[in-house]
């Protein structure tokens, strides 16, 4: 069942004058009993990077901390089974569902075949396009994680005195309207300076499915052709910059290419502490998480959502919730990962001796 955006004029009154959405599901069909939970289904494209089952733990607690119960499909990045296991969630009569596409496209059928059988639907992370049944699209500001991962590019070679510097670019998985978003903040950095003649792109290349392998494959690709003259290597996520940093690794380049990242996964923190890898962008998953986990549980139940903006999927004006990221470096790694305790200090320092680690917090 599509949400009514400003269902009630008193909704539209109050979208205007706070700069929200107020969005509610039609009916609440579905409510908490004593004998049955409300569940709640997770339609994952794959569980390999890191991040995906941190996402998963936290979904999972905060549905239960709020009485529902999560189950829970993995697709393995094919979308004919992605397409199943949405079926299968259907078949479960799950009050809500949330749905992580491999292919955003391809999962429009998906979320069209919940909404004939009145189950609201949340995009997660990665938006589902060509369908205007989309409920609701809960994610980061993917725009912004480009133009960080750029921004520190360019700032970092530049205050290392590196002209014009030749750059490896790694985009994402084509099926993810994610990656395209990346790149154009990347785009919005670059480009300004390509056209300058200040930056030189010398290889780029999509990534299938965000796997490191073909990262890998495109780096030694790219030193094949164009030698060890590289400055930097300007990887979407962290899964690839595992791939680049093991083809660096392989031509004794580590440390003296600078990588970036995504994803704040733990092997990148090791790295960035350790000197082979140099940013990443973090995004507190949990806090995604726990605002899809209660937004479910709230369609689930018909009760209105609060958004604050809306973006266009090529279909409609799909109302968005968004969460804050943040630059992470080896200089803020204690403020951040740590502080937050996103991954544990003993862990991030593991493989720096312990004099030249900073203060225990
Ligand atoms: C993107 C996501 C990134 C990264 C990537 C690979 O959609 O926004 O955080 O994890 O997928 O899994």
């Amino acid at each position: 069942m599509k949400l009514r955006i400003g269902l009630l004029l008193v909704c539209l009154v109050m979208s205007v004058a706070l700069g929200l959405l107020l969005a509610q599901r039609g009916s609440g069909d579905v409510a908490a009993s004593e004998d049955r939970k409300i569940l709640i289904g997770l339609s994952m494209d794959e569980t390999r990077g890191p991040r995906w089952k941190k996402d998963q733990e936290a979904f999972t607690k905060r549905v239960e901390e709020l009485g529902g119960e999560v189950t829970v499909r993995v697709a393995d990045s094919n979308d004919t089974q992605q397409i199943k296991d949405v079926e299968a969630l259907i078949t479960q009569r799950v009050g809500a569902m949330v749905i992580i596409p491999h292919d955003g496209a391809v999962m429009a059928k998906g979320v069209e075949m919940a909404a004939a059988e009145g189950i609201p639907t949340i995009s997660y992370d990665r938006l589902i396009t060509g369908t205007d049944k989309l409920d609701v699209y809960a994610t980061f500001d993917n725009v912004k994680v480009g133009v960080l991962q750029a921004n520190y590019l360019v700032d970092t070679l530049k205050a290392k005195g590196v002209k014009k510097p030749k750059i490896i670019r790694l985009l994402g998985s084509k099926t993810d309207n994610n990656a395209f978003l990346f790149k154009e903040g990347q785009d919005q950095v670059l480009m300004p300076l390509v056209a300058a003649g200040e930056i030189e792109i010398i290889h780029e290349d999509w990534c299938d499915n965000w796997e490191g392998v073909n990262a890998k494959r495109i780096v030694n690709a790219a030193i094949t052709l164009h030698g060890h003259d590289i400055h930097g290597i300007l990887a979407s996520a962290d899964v690839l910059s595992n791939g680049a940093v093991k083809a660096l690794e392989e031509e004794g380049l580590t440390g003296k290419v600078l990588v970036t990242g995504q994803d704040a996964d733990l092997v990148a923190c090791q790295r960035i502490v350790a000197g082979t890898q140099d940013q990443t962008v973090y995004k507190p998953l949990p806090a995604l998480a726990r605002m899809a986990a209660e937004m479910a549980m709230k369609l689930a139940t018909g009760k209105p959502l609060v958004v604050q903006a809306e973006i266009d999927n090529k279909a409609g004006m799909i109302p968005m919730a968004m969460a804050e990221i943040k630059n992470v470096t080896k200089e803020n790694m204690m403020e951040t990962i740590i502080a937050d305790g996103f991954h544990p200090y003993d862990e991030v320092y593991k493989t720096v001796p312990e004099n030249q680690r900073p203060p225990r917090p």
